[in-house]
């Protein structure tokens, strides 16, 4: 007669039994001893120690054993988990410890190695300070124009009100493309594009315009045959010469500080009244005039400086761009940039700015007043 089986079988509950985990347990040391990422680490940590593991589900199954059984598997399980789990910390150590060294190789810099000395270049100098009058304009809610550097001869020249003989479209200072008679220019100035903003754009108009000019000049320290020009046009109802005054001075006061213009009569073809702008020398401020102990570079101890010219758009342009001059009136100016460069930076000579020299846009880089 048996009586009820109260003894542990050891046979009937295989994955508690010595064996299967010592199995696992090997397992377990062999996965974590193969690898060698972190990331492969993980996987192996799933495997055999985490929630889903062999070893994890035997630990449920002592639940089920007998008291005296259950004792004996779970001291086995405990002391199986143990293992598994500092062999786990001591890999983890390892492999990190090892992945970081590897990067440390990998990425390694050697500091004595020679410096990039390839120049990564900079904006020129022309170019910053054309963006940086042209943003004195777009804050004052103005557009910015452009137009070609090759132009039709009727729009730099006939639709600006030049008389057919004028003096500068002969071939003396006006570059022709081939054929010359074939009415194609070098623009002169910026001016044409007044004439292509008139016919392009809906009244009012309120635009600058950047850009290269040419004209047949010496090359040398205070003439390219290449230059740039900012030019200025404003056509609206009621315009005034008070407006070009207060422009210019704006203009004026937002590059240079706290300095005036003034106007001194001229003629340009495309304006009535036409006039030369000066800008009041923002060094010496005049104090230098008739005071040779302090002379003053910047203005040549003259207290004002040429930057331009402006005027009254001359109702003959508006016409031939077919404004009506009975509603509409404008105003137009017109820099060098380079002039300006000139005298704002001390750029003795103006050949620095064509001969490509990283240096010289380097030393100039950052210097916007
Ligand atoms: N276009 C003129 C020049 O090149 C300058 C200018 C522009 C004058 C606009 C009056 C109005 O000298």
């Amino acid at each position: 007669m048996s009586g009820p089986n109260k003894s542990y079988d050891p046979v009937q509950v295989t994955p508690l039994n010595a064996e299967s985990v010592e199995a696992m347990v090997a397992a377990a040391l062999q996965a974590f001893a193969a690898a060698t990422s972190v990331a492969e680490l993980k996987q192996a940590r799933a495997a055999h120690a985490a929630d889903r593991s062999p070893i994890a589900l035997a630990n449920r199954e002592i639940g089920a054993l007998p008291p005296q059984a259950r004792k004996d598997a779970g001291a086995r399980i405990g002391q199986a988990r143990g293992r598994i789990n500092a062999a786990l910390k001591e890999r983890e150590a390892e492999v990190s410890a090892d992945e970081l060294s590897r990067m440390l190789v990998a990425e390694r810099v050697d500091v004595t190695l020679p410096v990039e000395l390839t120049p990564v270049g900079a904006v020129h100098p022309i170019t910053a300070l054309m963006d940086q009058m042209c943003d004195v304009f777009v804050a004052m809610g103005w557009e910015v124009a452009e137009g070609p550097e090759l132009e039709a001869e009727w729009l730099n020249f006939d639709a600006l009100n030049f008389i057919p003989d004028h003096p500068a479209r002969t071939m003396q200072d006006t570059l022709f493309a081939d054929p010359a008679d074939g009415g194609i220019v070098l623009r002169t100035h910026t001016s044409p594009v007044q004439a292509r903003t008139l016919l392009d754009r809906d009244l009012p108009v309120y635009v600058v315009c950047p850009g290269r000019v040419y004209r047949a000049d010496e090359f040398d320290a205070t003439h390219l045959p290449v230059f740039h020009q900012i030019e200025g046009l404003c056509v609206d109802k009621g315009i005034t010469m008070g407006h070009l005054r207060g422009t210019l001075d704006a203009f004026a006061r937002a590059m240079f500080g706290d300095v005036r213009t003034r106007m001194r009569p001229n003629f340009f073809p495309f304006t009535e009244p036409s006039a030369e702008v000066d800008l009041e020398c923002y060094v010496c401020h005049g104090s230098s005039v008739g005071d040779p102990a302090n002379p003053c570079r910047t203005c040549n101890s003259e207290g004002w400086i040429e930057w331009g010219g402006c005027g009254i758009v001359n109702p003959r342009v508006l016409q031939a761009c077919g404004v009506d001059t009975d509603i509409y009136s404008g105003f137009a100016f017109g820099m060098g940039v380079d002039r300006t460069l000139m005298f704002r930076n001390n750029t003795a000579d103006l050949r620095d700015t064509v001969e490509g020299d990283i240096r010289f846009s380097r030393s100039l880089a950052g210097t916007a007043r």
